[in-house]
């Protein structure tokens, strides 16, 4: 039986671009020609082509090498997962699981979802793996897709990737600030200049005794908000702080701060976060209307914005996060404080684009490969291998047939050296080594040519072969 849960009944039209593409075919045409149609991405989803790849890389190797200075574990997680799993986490009256959460029946009949966020994941998976038996905090990280059924627009995607950290079992407020200040060393390391919006949301208790304030508050202009806004001031009232309403902006002046309401406890933990991050000199915004879209935080939330060269104005936020405390107990774990953030892939791939921050270029190879001939592409493809294996890059173009074309190649790539390997060298057991700067060639034994040309590139200055993946130009 298919399991229709409120998320998949609300889930929206689908518009006309989303619909398949579909294409009239005449009676008795051949029904091969509907297949032509080209097929289309769906709204919301994107390809990552190769061009892209430089910069996705430089993401993930900064975030691999921050997450292991700061000793983090990677994790990786299952991109399905029963869907109130999110349910209870994330909260039901959330936008997340109200109207963006891909929910279906798997064949089964369970209830399942495309994970909208990760951090649900990471506290089942601690719980199911009796984590909390481990010395804490037990620090975790981990990289891949979400998906969330919003409006696309630019640097919000339906499938986006995220990188993240969660630290479990310390309710420290060192914790907090610690990964802030992991965070913004991802995004110096990037060349990328952000700043931390930062708040604090107490406990559930002083939380209950605020939104009866601001609800009160909201009411005596309940007739002035719009649609969306009272929707949010019955079912969440917390989310209004968060408006993009320009009237509810306004009224916004006059609102309760949260701040205000914290109880000492709360209070203390939040300045500590404060001199904490201060103490490093992170850049930070105190901002009393930041409260995040998810429901499971408690005391310390924030984001990272991108401060852009104009002057400071902000965009879309490139990661956030917050503490957890009650996630691990409301999943039916022992109570458990965690702490932790993401940040958008997409978001940081486009700030660097914005910024003309290129990614540190792939070294270059020091060695080209030419060969005439099928004889000589066997030999080459062994040569290429041991090369390899002696940690010198080699670039070839097996899929070029002339001699010129090919040296053309290696001219472009700017190699040291082009190793030649004609019928004759096959046969008598040699290969040609031409120096590419002087045009000077000798003939060598195919036996040493390895050791030759580590012995060549040592003593031309600055030249260091390292152990890297080769480059074809095929
Ligand atoms: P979030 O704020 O929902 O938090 O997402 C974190 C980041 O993911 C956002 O700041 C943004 O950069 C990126 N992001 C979110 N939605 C989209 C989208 N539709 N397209 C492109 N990028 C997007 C969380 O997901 C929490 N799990 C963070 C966390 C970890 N809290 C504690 N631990």
């Amino acid at each position: 039986m298919p399991v229709k849960t409120t998320a998949a009944k609300k889930a929206p039209k689908p518009s006309s671009e989303e619909k398949a593409p579909t294409k009239k075919v005449q009676k008795g045409e051949d029904s091969d020609k509907k297949v032509k149609a080209s097929p289309e991405l769906l709204r919301g989803f994107r390809d990552i082509l190769p061009e892209e790849q430089g910069r996705w890389n430089f993401v993930r190797d900064t975030v691999r090498l921050v997450a292991e200075a700061y000793s983090f574990d990677r994790i990786d997680l299952p991109i399905l997962e029963r869907s109130d799993l999110f349910l209870r986490t994330i909260g039901k009256g959330t936008d997340i699981v109200e109207k963006e959460m891909y929910v279906f029946s798997d064949p089964s009949g369970r209830a399942v979802a495309l994970r909208p966020e990760a951090t649900a994941s990471v506290a089942r998976s601690y719980i199911n793996h009796g984590m909390i038996d481990r010395p804490q905090p037990v620090k975790l990280w981990y990289e891949g897709p979400m998906f969330r059924h919003d409006r696309p627009q630019a640097g919000r995607y339906r499938q986006f990737h995220q990188v993240g950290f969660e630290s479990f079992g310390v309710d420290e407020p060192i914790v907090d600030a610690q990964l802030i200040v992991l965070g913004v060393q991802i995004f110096r390391d990037l060349g990328l200049n952000v700043k931390v919006q930062i708040n604090s949301i107490g406990t559930p208790e002083c939380r209950h005794a605020y939104l009866a304030e601001l609800v009160a508050y909201f009411r005596q202009h309940r007739s002035k908000l719009c649609e969306d806004d009272k929707r949010r001031l019955q079912k969440n009232p917390l989310r209004i702080l968060d408006s993009k309403d320009e009237i509810t902006l306004e009224l916004l002046d006059g609102a309760p701060q949260i701040l205000d309401w914290l109880d000492e406890k709360s209070k203390e933990h939040f300045m500590k976060v404060l001199e904490f991050i201060e103490e490093v000199e992170v850049p930070f915004e105190l901002n009393p209307y930041l409260v995040r879209g998810l429901d499971y935080y408690s005391h310390t939330v924030f984001e990272f914005v991108l401060i852009e060269d104009d002057g400071g104005k902000s965009q879309n936020a490139l990661g956030g996060g917050g503490r957890y405390d009650g996630l691990i107990g409301a999943l039916g774990g022992r109570e458990t404080p965690a702490c932790g953030f993401a940040l958008g892939v997409e978001r940081i791939v486009r700030a660097l684009a914005q910024a003309e921050i290129d990614p540190p270029q792939r070294p270059q190879p020091y060695v080209f490969f030419a060969q005439l001939g099928d004889a000589a592409r066997r030999v080459g493809l062994r040569l290429f291998e041991e090369f390899r294996q002696a940690g010198i890059p080699v670039a070839e173009a097996f899929g070029k047939n002339a001699l010129k074309a090919q040296l053309e190649a290696a001219n472009k790539l700017g190699v040291e050296l082009t190793l030649i390997l004609g019928q004759k060298e096959v046969l008598d057991g040699t290969v040609i080594i031409r120096d590419m700067e002087s045009g000077a060639q000798e003939i060598v034994d195919v036996k040493k040519v390895v050791q030759i040309v580590q012995k060549k590139l040592k003593s031309k200055e600055g030249v260091a072969p390292t152990t890297q993946s080769p480059v074809s130009d095929t």
